[in-house]
């Protein structure tokens, strides 16, 4: 775990640029330090002052007598890699660059920053920033921002690559009664970035839930594998921004198009038990929840009504998520039926009535919490005349102390009437929300986290052995292909880089007379297929380039003759570099295994239903290559689809090759991380029967550098 201990608890802080004038920067981040009570020593710099706030100033860092941990640098960007430079001689930890007009601004101002980079490698001094507005941590405490105010203490720590979000976030929260414990502003990620304070949060005991505003992921790969580890021990929670599907509408083949980075995002996400927010609300409903329940032991939900309407659009919104009604064990229905009056709802959703005042809330609350069928209980109130909702809200509260185990969510419907009693349920720390929805996804939220926390428990899944593969012969075909001046693969040049890789394939060969194709059909057994090959075509049949059903020498080279002719009619200026012979093969569930390769994450295999409708159908599960390496992730990406049902034997049929499926999986991830020229990849269809598989169709595009 990265231990950034200096930036949030240091013993002595540096304000570099530290102001008399109230209206500068420099005048704020000290103010804020001192006004937060940290604790620790503060030391003003600035050249032409004696005194400032009432503390001793020295004209430069390294006239400080004791020992500097941060430096919080607000001076212009022309001072900075100066100010920096004196700041690592003096052995300055770590340095907060608030100041703007680096990367951001481009040309000088990335020069810059480099030359700022490099000063603090030098010193291996970190930093945070530029082009920043600081970090809080409530526990410590140390405002060592220009923002205005200091949150309330609480366990949420939020990470923001934007400054003003972050000064947005914090004004709102005095209002939102929400608190946290720390609160930092990443700015340009000169060096430290999201994934050094995700580590550092978890590893913070103040923290209970690491929320996250992002505009991109500095390092895809390591990223994955620290939020890994970190999920293990607490929720993070991500909203992304700025996603973007041009890399999408740029790919050629059917995978790239249903990839693009929002997907590859997702994913990576995913399999690291990252939460994906959709929006801001969602952010901080999530951190709220995270921050004030006990992980739901499963995804059953109870829930308690006096209104029907918003319970049913509760209970729809449940049905559309990953969560469940839960269902009542029968002692629970005899004395929900025994106690309500008779037009009550007893089963889930219990319906208390419009006339429903505490006790019956309070009845219905002890007996969603005491059945074993239930993980969680959400209570939705409409301020009806005989309503009670601050009573209620007590009695919720009392039972979110006895039954610490179950979260509970409120739902309190209305606005004016229910100020109070929403000001009671937050300040007990009960999630509390004016419609359902909001309140169904952050559960939903929490379900997956706590679903993703006990795979984690679960014994892992082992490694499959290496497979035995031949890279020389993929290496030597890429060096053809390449000396060719081309970045798609002719298909038999694609269907000698899956054999090499055991990759089932129906080889096709590439032969250049009437006799070869003859004695190759023989050799791989009628009836086969001919098809001309030539870079210049892609749609074979358009041009006559395509004859199936060769039974014999006589049809075949009859086949090879007219293909010749009708091409070369056609097309006259066509390279025909020969033609293709494959062998006929017989009908089977069609499949897709394909690669995509994101910028940030790298090779992105997808898995799902293959042949023509694959775009339409969009049932196709991801997963990035490099976690391809166990059967049980395989499994379950292939789980995922439709093609699943397929596969088990769907109405009657007989169940497909499941193994064939899986390593075909497997070796595919393993070709695409052997090989980083490989930039698209579709094997569409891999045809499966019930005993093996075959790729048909394979296209295989490299990129020429
Ligand atoms: N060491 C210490 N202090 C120095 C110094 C040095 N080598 N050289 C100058 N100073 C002092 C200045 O004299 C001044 O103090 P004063 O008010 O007593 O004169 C102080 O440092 C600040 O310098 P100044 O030139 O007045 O700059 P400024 O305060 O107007 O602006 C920044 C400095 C950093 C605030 C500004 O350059 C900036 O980047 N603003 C944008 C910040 C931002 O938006 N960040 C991102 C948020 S998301």
């Amino acid at each position: 775990m990265s231990d950034l201990e200096f930036l949030f608890n240091p013993q002595e802080i540096a304000v570099v640029g530290a102001s008399a004038s109230p209206q500068k920067i420099g005048y704020s981040i000290l103010n804020n330090l001192i006004l937060s009570g940290y604790p620790g020593k503060i030391h003003p710099i600035n050249p032409k002052e004696k005194e400032i706030l009432g503390l001793p100033c020295h004209s430069s860092v390294g006239k400080v007598k004791g020992k500097i941990d941060l430096a919080v640098i607000s001076v212009p960007a022309s001072l900075c890699i100066q100010v920096a430079r004196e700041c690592g001689e003096a052995g300055v930890k770590g340095a907060i660059v608030i100041t703007a007009g680096f990367k951001e601004v481009g040309g000088e101002g990335l020069k810059l920053e480099r030359e700022l980079q490099a000063v603090g490698k030098k010193y291996n001094m970190r930093l945070v920033g530029p082009n920043c507005v600081g970090l809080m941590d409530t526990h410590t405490p140390i405002n060592a921002s220009f923002a205005v105010g200091f949150p309330e203490k609480g366990t949420i720590s939020f990470i923001s690559q934007s400054g003003a979000m972050l000064v947005a976030i914090l004004d709102w929260s005095f209002q939102a009664g929400l608190g946290f414990s720390r609160f930092v502003s990443l700015g340009n990620k000169a060096d430290l970035s999201e994934i050094d304070f995700i580590e550092s949060c978890t590893a913070d005991p103040n923290t209970k839930v690491i929320l996250v505003y992002a505009e991109d992921v500095t390092d895809g790969e390591k990223f994955v594998r620290v939020c890994t580890e970190a999920g293990k021990i607490k929720p993070i929670v991500i909203l992304k921004s700025g996603t973007s599907t041009a890399g999408a509408q740029a790919a050629s083949s059917h995978t790239g198009a249903l990839a693009g980075s929002n997907r590859a995002y997702d994913t990576a996400f995913r399999q690291s038990g990252v939460l994906r927010a959709e929006n801001m609300s969602e952010l901080f409903d999530l951190g709220r929840a995270f921050s004030t329940q006990p992980l739901p032991g499963g995804n059953r939900v109870a829930i308690i009504t006096n209104s029907g309407g918003p319970a049913i659009i509760a209970t729809d919104a449940i049905e559309k998520s990953g969560l469940r009604m839960a269902r009542f064990n029968k002692p629970t229905i005899d004395q929900l039926h025994d106690n309500l009056p008779a037009e009550s709802n007893i089963y889930n959703p219990i319906d208390v009535l419009g006339d429903a005042r505490v006790d019956r809330f309070r009845f219905a609350l002890q007996m969603a919490f005491e059945d074993e069928n239930v993980d969680s209980v959400m209570v939705i109130l409409s301020p009806t005349a005989v309503a009670e909702p601050e009573e209620t809200a007590k009695t919720i509260m009392e039972f979110k102390d006895k039954y610490p185990h179950k979260p509970v969510f409120a739902v309190y419907m209305g606005g004016k009437t229910l100020v109070e009693s929403k000001g009671i349920l937050l300040a007990g720390s009960v999630p509390t929300f004016t419609f359902p929805e909001s309140a169904v996804r952050a559960l939903e939220g929490m379900v997956r986290y706590a679903e993703f926390r006990r795979t984690q428990d679960e014994a892992p899944s082992t490694l499959l052995l290496p497979p035995q593969v031949d890279k020389n012969t993929v290496k030597a075909t890429f060096y053809d292909v390449i000396k060719d001046r081309r970045v798609l693969l002719l298909a038999h040049e694609s269907s000698r880089v899956l054999d090499a890789y055991g990759i089932p394939v129906n080889c096709t060969y590439l032969t250049t007379t009437a006799d070869e194709a003859c004695r190759i059909s023989q050799e791989i057994g009628f009836p086969v297929v001919l098809k001309v090959s030539s870079p210049r075509i892609a749609h074979k049949s358009d041009v006559g380039g395509v004859e199936i059903g060769l039974h014999n020498r006589r049809e075949v080279e009859g086949a090879y003759k007219r293909i010749m002719e009708r091409v070369s009619r056609y097309m006259p200026d066509a390279p025909i570099y020969g033609i293709e012979v494959q062998k006929m093969v017989d009908d089977g569930v069609e499949l897709i295994i394909g690669m995509s390769r994101d910028i940030q994450f790298g090779p992105m295999i997808a898995f799902g239903l293959g042949g023509i409708y694959v775009n339409l159908l969009e049932d196709v599960s991801f997963r990035l290559a490099a976690a391809l390496n166990n059967r049980k992730t395989i499994e379950e990406m292939i789980a995922e689809t439709k093609a699943y049902t397929l596969l088990k034997g769907y109405r009657g049929q007989k169940p497909a090759d499941m193994e064939a499926v899986i390593d075909a999986v497997y070796r595919t991830a393993q070709l695409v991380q052997d090989f980083d020229e490989i930039t698209e990849m579709d094997i569409n269809p891999l045809r499966v029967y019930n005993c093996g598989a075959t790729g048909l169709d394979v296209k295989i595009t490299i990129s020429l550098d």
